[in-house]
């Protein structure tokens, strides 16, 4: 079968900004709290590797952007770095150097004819808003506003896609639930706090966009993940479903898709005592102000049962999961490389839930990907990755989307996580997602793998048989 995709798709692959730049902080750049939480407990990093050790893009940008026009990009998202643009979010005075970079990147990318996707917020607070109680404080929604506005006046002549946030949803598990982000608390109501002034500032820096008139469009990235009960006759475990479907994906998609946030999960914020301040304003602009384009990421599907043995819900401790287990299903596909599910039918599951319960919303696949732990062991005799999962995964999962589009559902591009393999938090380099690889001991060399030569036929042929 010919898997041909709509005339004018996006190809390409996504990164951001603190997992690629480096930190070269003799340019001015001022920490955030990755940078921050490294210097404090380098422990907590794979193989103790840093943010300052990530694939140099700031140095080698140039470099990079040449690769993506051989691996067939026509698109390419990134995010600035808020804590490179405005070290100071006090003054708001902005880092000369920084503009000069990411407007290099811009019309790098442009010269190449790629076009620039970009996002403002990937996980990395700036250190002296975060020293504020970052999200957590609603004077902070304000400066990131002002940074977006900022952003919107310096580049929007020509970044014509902007994207609020990244994964809005993981700041609220990794910092507030599980320890995967500083400030490594555990605390729900401050998670549900946290969630709210995100969707709020997301919504404003939606009405500055708009208001100025920019040639343009904006969205979120959500990382949307398909929700499936152990048993879909048994109503427990359905509704164990709905509330972590409510509670992981609805909680941002509706109020960024519908302006306002799902009824049901309100209700359980309120039962558990879990209420953010909110103001009637606030839920105006929400309201007022949604987007125009959304980007979905998308790795892995959620299996949920009912709670098997209930736990005692105590106060500001309870995690999502006092209210659900996990379902381990039998037989599920598993990358053999990292212990993540490979169902690729989630991916057309999600886009058809946007075509039936979200008005269609037009869309696109902001990231997919595969990673990989010791890849190297997979380099052939000529120096080349021969990455034939990731063919497979990229394939298997462009079929879905293919089929979702022949049934009308409105996606305009697909995007790999990831071109350069990158630094990914605290796994740093454990996982390689990248369609070029990068040798850390080699001053960060870039060698192009199999699937990045296969995409590039992808791209050309608009689609594969
Ligand atoms: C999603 C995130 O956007 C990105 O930062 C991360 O590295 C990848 N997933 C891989 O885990």
């Amino acid at each position: 079968m010919n898997y041909q995709f709509p005339e004018g798709f996006w190809w390409g692959s996504a990164a951001s900004g603190p997992q690629t730049e480096g930190v070269f902080e003799g340019d001015g750049k001022a920490q955030n709290i990755w940078d921050f939480w490294y210097e404090e407990k380098p422990e907590k990093f794979f193989n103790g590797v840093g943010p300052d050790k990530t694939s140099r893009f700031y140095k080698k940008y140039q470099e990079d952007i040449q690769l993506m026009k051989e691996t067939g990009h026509n698109s390419f998202r990134t995010s600035i770095q808020w804590s490179r643009l405005i070290p100071d979010p006090e003054t708001g005075a902005v880092n000369p150097k920084a503009v000069a970079f990411y407007n290099d990147v811009i019309d790098g990318l442009l010269a190449n004819r790629i076009e620039p996707f970009f996002n403002l917020y990937h996980f990395d607070m700036p250190m002296t808003m975060q020293e504020k109680g970052g999200w957590l404080n609603r004077e902070v929604v304000d400066q990131y506003v002002f940074y977006a506005k900022t952003c919107f006046e310096l580049f929007g002549d020509r970044v014509k896609k902007w994207f609020t946030h990244n994964e809005p949803i993981v700041p609220v598990e990794g910092g507030y639930l599980y320890g995967w982000h500083y400030p490594d608390e555990v605390n729900l109501k401050h998670g549900v706090q946290v969630a709210y002034h995100e969707a709020l500032a997301s919504a404003k820096a939606i009405e500055v966009y708009h208001s100025m008139d920019l040639d343009g469009e904006i969205g979120i990235v959500l990382n949307l993940t398909p929700t499936y009960p152990r048993d879909e006759q048994n109503k427990a475990d359905v509704e164990a479903a709905r509330l972590v479907d409510g509670l992981f994906n609805r909680s941002f998609l509706d109020p960024a898709v519908k302006g306002h946030f799902p009824e049901d999960i309100v209700n359980w914020v309120k039962e558990n005592d879990l209420m953010p301040v909110t103001t009637p304003e606030d839920l105006k602009t929400i309201a007022e102000n949604t987007i125009d384009l959304l980007g979905v990421n998308y790795y892995q599907p959620r299996r949920v049962k009912t709670k098997e043995s209930p736990v005692e819900i105590a106060g500001n401790t309870i995690l999502p999961e006092d209210f659900y287990d996990v379902y381990d299903m039998p037989g599920k596909k598993m990358n053999p490389y990292r212990g993540w599910e490979i169902y690729e039918k989630g991916i057309y599951d999600t886009l058809v839930n946007l075509k039936e319960n979200y008005g269609n919303i037009r869309c696109y696949i902001s990231e997919n990907g595969m990673g990989v732990e010791g890849e190297e062991r997979f380099v052939n005799a000529e120096g080349m990755i021969e990455d034939d999962y990731r063919i497979e995964f990229v394939t298997d999962h462009l079929k879905w989307v293919h089929q979702a589009i022949q049934e009308g559902s409105q996606v305009q591009g697909y995007h790999m996580w990831t071109c350069m393999d990158n630094w990914s938090w605290l796994n740093a380099y454990k996982n390689r997602y990248g369609f070029i690889a990068v040798d850390l001991d080699n001053e960060a060399k870039r060698t192009i793998k199999k699937s990045g030569y296969w995409f590039k036929a992808l791209t050309e042929n608009n689609g594969f048989n």
